[in-house]
């Protein structure tokens, strides 16, 4: 599933020299190594393995906007501890921060590894924010202090704390768009992509789709937070990231058939870490299933009941179709931008309706999860918008783009496919959007996809109420329609 989402570096350049053909190529849907991470060989240190918390009161991540004075106090008094560590210690500010990405050359241990367009985003994040809480905590000299998470759904301006641009404050960050330190709020095409994410009941199908926008927020927020190698050097990234995992939570409470990864590849997988005294730990998959247990917190919501049955998704087998081809480079400059698949050649799409005698794809049949996708191939971010790249499908002329709206497919996640680019100075990527539930909404035929028009609306922060003015300009090698069947 996630394989074609986005090839990072050498994935990207091999592909781009391999000429990018990838029809009706059979692929497992359970792990493969999808976007090769693009860190540089790290120093080589002792690291030994984690051994879980002996179990005591479980800690709450709280909601942001419910923090006492006093709980934001020890969050500053623990960040400024931190940046007066030096560059080189792991528990500083800046060592932290490179873990995730850093433009610097000293390759020091663990840096730049945060995982994006893998198997691992959704349990590396875990990781980093787990033992990031641990230093903190330690720092702040406040043995209660947790992570808070930011529920944009619900509050979708940066609090207050956070935007004060008093002198000395460590939780503002200046290089933020005006509109988000000015009281702005994300758009209302993230949280829907966001809602929509939480349908998907195959774990990797919902990590994929939260990823999209979940950089969206990178990017509206911008300045630090939209690039990958400076994003938590921003204070606010460590609230956007508790939320993430939050949302984790939240699909695992939704059971139906909802589960964690079981496979080999997910749960033995290493990653290394520092913990508050400056040891280096390493971690797997396996210890991060359930935070409750493993990790000693959860979110402050009621302890969950496990679910009553699982779908063991990652025995399927996912076949790739690619149906339609629009080979032109494309410029996203407009504020609203159509493009038609009837300019598509060659395709795909008679050989699949004969093969696959399918009139229609069972979306709305969540046992047989057939996606369907754009992907955005060899993107180039030139200008990032000051707010999010909404996409929607067969959007009437006149219409409205409204995210509410059944012609809403998602997000174009910017702040992934610029990924490590410090490493790959303009390596193009390719960015998948998962257009299944506008098709099921929408009730597309295949045969509809010949005709069906993609249209990409660049949106604006909201600010008072009205929309941020803001321009983009993004280079798009082709545009791609492709179907993931599942097959028994
Ligand atoms: Cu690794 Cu939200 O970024």
């Amino acid at each position: 599933m996630k394989k074609l989402f986005l090839f990072s570096c050498v994935a990207a350049i091999a592909v781009l020299l391999a000429g990018f053909v990838i029809n009706r190529t059979t692929v497992s849907h359970a792990p493969s190594p999808a976007g090769i991470p693009c860190a540089a060989t790290p120093a080589t240190i002792t690291a030994t393995a984690f051994i879980p918390p002996a179990p005591t009161v479980v800690m709450v991540r709280k909601n942001i906007y419910s923090l006492s004075a006093a709980e934001i106090t020890a969050l500053k008094t623990g960040i400024s501890a931190m940046k007066a560590l030096p560059l080189t210690n792991p528990t500083s500010w800046q060592y932290q921060a490179a873990i995730h990405g850093t433009t610097l050359a000293n390759n020091l241990a663990s840096w730049n590894s945060c995982q994006h367009g893998t198997l691992y985003f959704l349990s590396w994040h875990r990781m980093y924010l787990y033992f990031f809480e641990r230093i903190l905590r330690a720092k702040s000299g406040s043995p209660a202090l947790t992570l808070p998470y930011w529920n944009y759904q619900t509050n979708p301006a940066l609090p207050p704390d956070y935007r004060n641009s008093a002198a000395g404050n460590t939780l503002y960050d200046g290089s933020r768009n005006a509109s988000i330190n000015a009281g702005g709020a994300l758009g209302a095409g993230i949280m829907t992509a966001i809602n929509n994410s939480l349908t998907n009941i195959p774990f990797y199908d919902f990590q994929g789709d939260l990823e999209g926008p979940h950089g969206s927020v990178h990017v509206s927020i911008g300045g630090n937070m939209g690039a990958v190698n400076k994003a938590a050097l921003d204070p606010c990234f460590w609230l956007h990231h508790a939320n993430i995992d939050r949302l984790w939570e939240v699909w695992m409470r939704k059971c139906g058939g909802r589960s964690n990864p079981t496979d080999a590849t997910w749960l033995n997988h290493q990653f290394t870490f520092f913990d508050e005294t400056g040891k280096a730990v390493v971690m797997t998959g396996s210890q991060v299933v359930h935070t409750a247990s493993q990790l000693n917190y959860r979110y402050d919501f009621p302890l969950m009941l496990p679910c009553n049955f699982v779908i063991k998704w990652w025995e399927w087998k996912w076949k790739w179709w690619e149906l339609l081809r629009i080979p032109v480079k494309i410029n996203l400059r407009e504020k609203l931008q159509r493009i038609s698949f009837k300019q598509s050649k060659p395709d795909n799409l008679e050989r699949f309706i004969r093969e696959t005698k399918t009139q229609r794809f069972n979306f709305s049949d969540k046992s047989i999860p057939d996606k369907l996708f754009i992907t955005l191939e060899g993107v180039q971010v030139n200008k990032m918008p000051e707010g999010s790249i909404e996409v929607y499908v067969n959007l009437p002329a006149g219409t409205a783009a409204d995210p509410r709206s059944k012609f809403f497919a998602g997000v174009v996640d910017l702040f992934t496919a610029t990924g490590h680019a410090h490493q790959h100075e303009n390596t193009p990527a390719n960015v998948r959007i998962n257009i299944s539930s506008a098709a099921r909404t929408l009730g597309l035929t295949p045969a509809a996809l010949r005709n069906a028009e993609i249209s990409f609306v660049v949106r604006g922060n909201t600010l008072k109420g009205r929309e941020v003015q803001t321009t983009a300009d993004i280079e798009i090698g082709s545009v791609v329609m492709g179907v993931e069947k599942a097959e028994k």
